[in-house]
């Protein structure tokens, strides 16, 4: 089935992250797109992709490096740790994958330094002030902090020339180490210089990928090339939309495209909401939908649901309605990609969440206070489940009856047509539904 009628498209997570959205783009890059584009966050992403016996987890590369003949983005509104990148790099290369002309990474990203690393895990851990957030400790939030303060921050275009990156670094670290120690009382130091030497090795390796990606974007576009913009995170870690303080530094929902990927709103036609048949969040935060018990586990079992960045187990529970339709009306997505609804098989029963209630009345929004959602009752529409294994359906029609009418009721909660259906995780497990 041909996705060209999708024209340039987002694909992006309407949950809390681990969507499936790797698996998306990759599928849609098989024939329909040659452009892919990461527009938001860094390394804090994993994006696994399957291919055969092969399993491939990407944190700061695009989605699109598995595929030959693809042009990879990664543009301004994402965070990048080159030591992270370029480790990828070389181990992608290791295992035969090319990577040269098919990668451009924009002069105006943000870089993470490892005392942004170091800040993350002090501001998250023991010394912290305030709540926990349970980050996956890459340094995204101290690295947006200072690209949005702006004294202390440096950007992929300011490696260049060394000496003058040199300087800057310099005062730069000056700083850190004092406000660390002074902050969270932070023993060891920085040394500018060990750094600065680090940096600019990175520096002379990234060269040959670093040029103005809006402009390239542009070029691209106007030659008629169809754009996939690779979403990270989920809509509801978004910094503005998400549950805030739980949530992410980057504009993760579809509206972090035009300003990180620097294309008109215009330019954008369609977009893909990825989403799990059920729901899981890693770290802290409200999950009105969480189930605490045997019900849980089997679903993180069965899903093998483990942080692909930190390994840490994921929370799991029913499909939430109202957290996802919310999503779905700030983020505008044409379709749905429903994955791992593979993973729900043998269950008696399947409840999904159609509204929330709070001291006995019925909550008709999803709140903006993170302690009333921590506090909200689902209320559950509860179907039946069905046994099969239903890994190897490839057609709609050879799902069983019950599974057919979970996808259905998803669909009418929304409002939006289901275009993918995930049954495993390989690249050839997937239904697609004709429009
Ligand atoms: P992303 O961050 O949105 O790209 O998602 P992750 O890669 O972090 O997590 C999704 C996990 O589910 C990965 O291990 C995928 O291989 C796996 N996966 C994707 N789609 C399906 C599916 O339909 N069924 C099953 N069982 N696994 C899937
Ligand atoms: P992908 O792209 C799931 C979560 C962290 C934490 C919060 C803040 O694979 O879907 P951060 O390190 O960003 O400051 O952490 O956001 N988080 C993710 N959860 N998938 C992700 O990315 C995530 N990226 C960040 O667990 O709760
Ligand atoms: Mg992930």
């Amino acid at each position: 089935m041909s996705f060209q009628d999708l024209g340039n498209t987002c694909v992006f997570g309407l949950q809390w992250g681990d969507e499936g959205k790797g698996k998306i783009v990759d599928l849609l890059l098989k024939e329909d797109f040659d452009v892919v584009v990461r527009y938001a966050g860094g390394a804090n992403a994993g994006h696994t992709i399957v291919v055969g016996s092969e399993k491939y987890a990407l944190h700061q590369l695009p989605s699109g490096i598995l595929r030959p003949n693809v042009t990879c983005l990664i543009t301004g509104g994402v965070v990048i740790d080159p030591a992270v990148l370029l480790g990828e790099i070389a181990s992608l290369r290791q295992r035969g994958c090319q990577i040269d002309d098919n990668l451009r990474i924009s002069d105006r990203a943000h870089l993470v330094f490892p005392y942004h690393r170091r800040e993350d895990a002090l501001a998250d851990g023991a010394a912290r002030v305030g709540e926990k957030l349970g980050t996956t400790g890459r340094g995204i939030g101290p690295c947006y902090a200072d690209k949005y303060a702006r004294h202390w921050a440096i950007r992929v275009g300011d490696l260049y020339p060394a000496q003058r990156f040199k300087e800057r670094l310099a005062t730069i670290v000056a700083h850190k180490n004092v406000y660390l120690a002074s902050v969270f009382e932070a023993r060891e130091t920085f040394d500018a210089e060990r750094l600065a030497e680090e940096y600019l090795a990175f520096a002379a390796e990234l060269r040959p990928f670093v040029c103005n990606t809006t402009t390239l974007l542009y070029r691209l576009m106007a030659q008629g090339r169809q754009v996939l913009f690779e979403g990270a995170q989920g809509s509801l870690l978004d910094i503005d939309h998400g549950t805030y303080p739980f949530v992410t530094s980057s504009s993760s929902g579809s509206g972090g495209v035009v300003s990180g990927a620097g294309v008109p709103a215009t330019k954008i036609n369609s977009a893909v909401g990825v989403l799990k048949a059920y729901t899981t969040r890693v770290g802290a935060g409200p999950l009105p939908t969480e189930l605490k018990d045997d019900r849980g586990d089997a679903i993180r079992k069965r899903g093998g649901e483990y942080g692909t960045t930190t390994g840490r187990p994921r929370r799991c529970g029913w499909f939430d309605a109202v957290a996802t339709s919310y999503a779905a009306m700030f983020g505008g997505p044409t379709c749905l990609a429903l994955l791992h609804l593979d993973t729900l098989s043998g269950f008696e029963e399947l409840s999904v969440c159609v509204s929330y209630r709070t001291g006995g009345a019925r909550l008709d929004e999803f709140p903006a206070d993170v302690h009333l959602l921590d506090e909200v009752e689902p209320v559950y529409e509860t179907v039946p489940g069905w046994t099969e294994d239903i890994r190897h359906c490839r057609r709609f029609n050879e799902l069983p009856p019950p599974a057919q009418d979970y996808v259905r009721l998803i669909s009418e909660r929304l409002g939006l047509p289901v275009r993918m259906i995930g049954v495993g995780p390989a690249r050839d497990q997937i239904i697609l539904i004709e429009d």
